[in-house]
């Protein structure tokens, strides 16, 4: 399984976010966290800075959006430039709709599932999507240890996709480091986001090929 890399820029320096973003250049993409301090304890950055972001950044925008009202605001961030949105099936009314309108404006479409979401009554709507995200810390804050309860619902997603031959990534999001990289890959995830992993790292393509090389393992 090809496994992509996708840092978080939660952890980046917010003063230099261009910079920040040339130091991941060998990622896949750059997992960006729109937080509204409403659906998450947290709020980030919204629409006129992914717009700015899309434009200057070497790898693709993977957001991830930690927004109530996703129907409402999801479709503006694949106007701003987003080459992946993802929306939390917990702030959407209509995912499946949703996704549809996602993927006709030309960006993928990603569900995350909080923790105590589970997977079980999406499984029958993974064809509408091209990438679940299982939470594996309560969304809202970088730098927290990896939920290992998570890995039976990452595993349940990927059997699933398997057996239908579906097209479905599975990302995982929250504490994914050189220490548990390898877990969540074998679990069946094929998108690791890694904020304070690789942001904390000297040298973070360095760090980036690291966890690569530890989740093809
Ligand atoms: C948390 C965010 C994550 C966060 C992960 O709500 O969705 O993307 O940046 O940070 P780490 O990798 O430090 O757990
Ligand atoms: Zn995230």
């Amino acid at each position: 399984m090809t496994v992509q890399i996708n840092p978080s820029i939660l952890s980046a320096d917010f003063a230099n976010l261009a910079a920040e973003l040339e130091r991941i250049r060998d990622a896949d993409w750059a997992h960006v966290d729109v937080m509204d301090q409403h659906f998450v304890p947290n709020l980030t950055l919204g629409l006129p800075i992914v717009q700015r972001l899309a434009q200057v950044s070497p790898v693709p925008l993977d957001v991830h959006l930690m927004i109530e009202d996703a129907d409402r605001w999801a479709p503006q961030y694949a106007e701003a430039g987003a080459g992946s949105v993802t929306f939390h099936a917990e702030a959407a009314q209509a995912p499946v709709r949703l996704a549809r309108e996602l993927r006709g404006a030309g960006v993928r479409a990603g569900l995350a599932l909080r923790p105590a979401t589970p997977v079980e009554p999406f499984l029958d709507l993974l064809g509408e999507f091209d990438m679940l995200l299982v939470m594996t810390v309560e969304p809202g804050f970088g730098g927290q240890s990896f939920l290992d309860s998570m890995l039976p619902k990452i595993a349940r997603a990927r059997r699933v996709i398997e057996e239908r031959e579906l097209a479905v990534w599975v990302q995982v999001d929250g504490g994914v480091s050189t220490q548990t990289v390898a877990r969540a890959a074998e679990a069946g995830a094929d998108v690791m986001v890694a904020g304070s992993a690789v942001y904390g790292a000297q040298d973070a393509s360095a760090r980036i090929a690291e966890l690569r090389r530890l989740a093809q393992q």
